[in-house]
């Protein structure tokens, strides 16, 4: 290493020449004052304060100085970088506050505006007591399966051994599309608007294939009644499959009661009434015990429920054993396997549930009925 060189005069060295560190300085300034943003001020720093910057590569060169010179060309270097910091600092609060006094302005809220009046949409009390049913189901391991709106007659009635001749195919219940098609018309299936969601037991059956089958099947169904208050051409049922091996009226009583019990409480408990459906044998309605008034009307003249009707009982809909007819029209061996449905107007139970006395509410589409249900989205 050779020793430093006496004659070393900084003011001979490019770099550390007085005018030439007041030139870095200067530029400094002048890039730090011309940057008008913050963004543009880190660029101005990092040329002009970083390691590679003109008085920092200046600094460096002071190292190489003799002794005696090392003092005056450090003072003049460390004063420039002094204020060359000193103005960065400065233009940096200056920029740091305007940002602030735009950020401010830009967000600042006006609380005396008028608030947005369109209110938030939600999903209709129909939809969501819908789901909040299959639910109940659905925890039980159940499947949800759904079938189309617009069935084939054969799905709709021949499938759920209903004869050609069963007053349900006439005018007055159903919707028809298509009459039978092809040139004899005779074995070609019509094509209906659903008159009930037990068309959807049919389909899962020959879907599966293998039981066992669990499904719950929700959805829109088709009847040509008139819109009044207590019936409408089209309304929502809910309907149960459940098809394995050794399945009996118990296991269709139990499932009736817990859902009942889920949905209304955990006194609530339910009734088979005898009745004749083709697709179930033995066949019943069910009832449950009146969610209003838990039978207390009964017999009690000075307490009578609207509800029930004083009969303590409200009809839920249909059930029963599901026909050996059917499950071997859809290809289950009736010697091995067994199963229960039941299907119900969702309308009706929305109806009581929360003392609806007019069909008519659900269907209109006016807010202020669907309101007090909460919004649900
Ligand atoms: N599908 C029948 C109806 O609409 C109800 C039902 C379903 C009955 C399942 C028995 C079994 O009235």
């Amino acid at each position: 290493m050779s020793a430093p060189n006496k004659s070393y005069d900084p003011v001979e060295v490019e770099a550390l020449k007085p005018e030439e560190i007041e030139r870095m300085r200067d530029e400094a300034l002048a890039a730090f004052a011309a940057a008008d943003t913050l963004d543009a001020l880190q660029e101005a720093k990092v040329a002009h304060t970083g390691g590679t910057s003109p008085l920092a590569l200046a600094n460096r060169e002071i190292g190489a100085l003799p002794p005696q010179a090392k003092a005056e060309a450090g003072k003049r270097v460390g004063m420039a970088r002094g204020a060359v910091s000193k103005a960065l600092a400065a233009r940096q609060a200056e920029l740091e506050a305007e940002r602030d006094a735009r950020v401010l302005v830009e967000e600042a809220v006006d609380v005396t505006l008028p608030h947005d009046r369109t209110p938030a949409g939600a999903r209709h009390p129909l939809t969501t007591f819908m789901e909040r049913v299959a639910d109940v189901f659905v925890a039980m391991g159940y499947e949800v399966a759904e079938g189309p709106e617009v069935e084939a007659e054969w799905f709709n009635f021949d499938a759920l051994n209903f004869t050609p001749d069963h007053p349900a195919r006439q005018m007055q219940d159903t919707f028809f599309v298509q009459g039978p098609q092809g040139a004899d018309a005779g074995g070609e299936s019509g094509v209906v608007l659903r008159t009930h969601t037990s068309p959807v037991q049919a389909r899962a059956l020959l879907e599966r294939r293998e039981p066992p089958v669990y499904i719950v099947c929700p959805g829109r169904v088709y009847r040509t009644d008139e819109l009044d208050a207590t019936h409408t051409p089209v309304f929502h049922q809910i309907e149960l499959l459940a098809v394995d091996e050794g399945l009996t009226m118990a296991d269709l009583k139990g499932t009736l009661d817990h859902m009942v019990q889920a949905l209304f409480g955990a006194d609530m408990k339910t009734r088979l009434r005898p009745n004749y459906f083709p697709f179930t044998e033995p066949s019943a309605e069910m009832d449950m015990v009146c969610y209003v008034c838990r039978g207390e009307s009964v017999g009690n003249p000075d307490r009578p429920c609207r509800t029930c009707g004083s009969e303590g009982w409200i009809e839920l809909g249909g059930c029963g054993m599901v026909n050996p007819k059917v499950l071997t029209a859809c290809g289950v061996d009736p010697q091995k396997y067994s199963g229960f449905a039941f299907g119900f107007g969702i309308e009706r139970m929305l109806m009581f549930r929360h003392n609806v006395e007019d069909m008519r509410d659900m269907v209109e589409g006016d807010v202020r009925f669907t309101r007090p249900f909460g919004m649900e989205i």
